[in-house]
């Protein structure tokens, strides 16, 4: 389960989340929609202690991420694989080398060579070519970044995923491959997780129920149904404005 409580958070003058309540349940996929510059992500990256409350607590399996032991953080982040927006690979590493530093979170490192079918059956998940494995992150696209970021993130086979824009930028394909990954993940292993995007169509795909974030709060709540039929007009523009005449339906 992930928890927020009541969270604030501020940088200078610019008050960012407002007292965000938020419970995502053991096996359930949340879906985060909000204007860009919302603060979706500083909501993700609190999750995994890159950033604490001003106020507030982030329970992620039972653990309080901003008051927990240096100990207790390592052992809950490796419950959780984190899609970062940015795919943020290490550059100077190959692509196998990369995954295979996830693949090793216990810290036991294996030779590239023993690691590298398993390293090619993730990137077969996020439709990837093997010939990737001996280029660096700056020779693919920024889409193939994006896929090798979601192999990375679910290589050591996370409870917990939160993925930051996981199909921005990926053509139809992809985009679809990426969204069926994500269901997957949660019904083969029971993955509980955030999704943050702007595709509307995928959000109410993947997602058991959607949020939409706005001026640091929680909007709405609820099943796609639920925010389809949403009566808010602030819901209601945004859904109209993403969605096109499917949400008037
Ligand atoms: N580490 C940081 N320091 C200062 N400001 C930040 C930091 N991270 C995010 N912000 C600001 O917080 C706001 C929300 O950012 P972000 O969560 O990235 O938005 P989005 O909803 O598009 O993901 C933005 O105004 C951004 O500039
Ligand atoms: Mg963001």
């Amino acid at each position: 389960m992930i928890e927020y409580r009541g969270v604030w958070k501020q940088f200078g003058d610019d008050s960012v989340l407002s007292g965000v309540d938020l419970t995502v349940k053991e096996g359930e996929t949340l879906v985060l929609l909000g204007p860009s510059g919302t603060g979706k992500s500083v909501l993700l990256k609190h999750a995994i202690g890159l950033l604490t409350p001003d106020r507030g607590d982030v329970i992620v399996d039972g653990i309080s991420i901003p008051r927990a032991t240096p100990e207790e953080l390592k052992r809950v982040r490796r419950r959780i694989g984190y899609v970062f927006q940015n795919a943020a690979l290490f550059d100077s590493l190959t692509i196998a080398r990369n995954l295979a530093l996830a693949l090793d979170t216990e810290g036991n490192e294996r030779p590239l060579a023993a690691v590298r079918p398993e390293v090619a059956e993730l990137l077969r998940r996020v439709n990837l070519d093997e010939d990737v494995l001996d280029r660096y992150p700056a020779e693919l696209s920024g889409g193939m970044r994006k896929r090798v970021g979601v192999a990375r993130a679910i290589a050591s086979r996370p409870r917990y995923v939160l993925y930051d824009e996981p199909t921005t930028g990926l053509d139809p394909v992809n985009a679809e491959t990426i969204d069926g990954l994500i269901v997957e993940l949660a019904e083969e292993l029971g993955v509980t997780s955030i999704v943050v995007t702007h595709d509307l169509e995928s959000a109410f795909q993947v997602g058991d129920r959607v949020a939409l974030l706005t001026e640091g709060r929680l909007r709405a709540c609820g099943t796609p149904e639920e925010i389809l039929a949403s009566e808010d007009p602030v819901v209601q523009r945004f859904m109209h404005r993403r969605f096109g005449t499917a949400a008037a339906q």
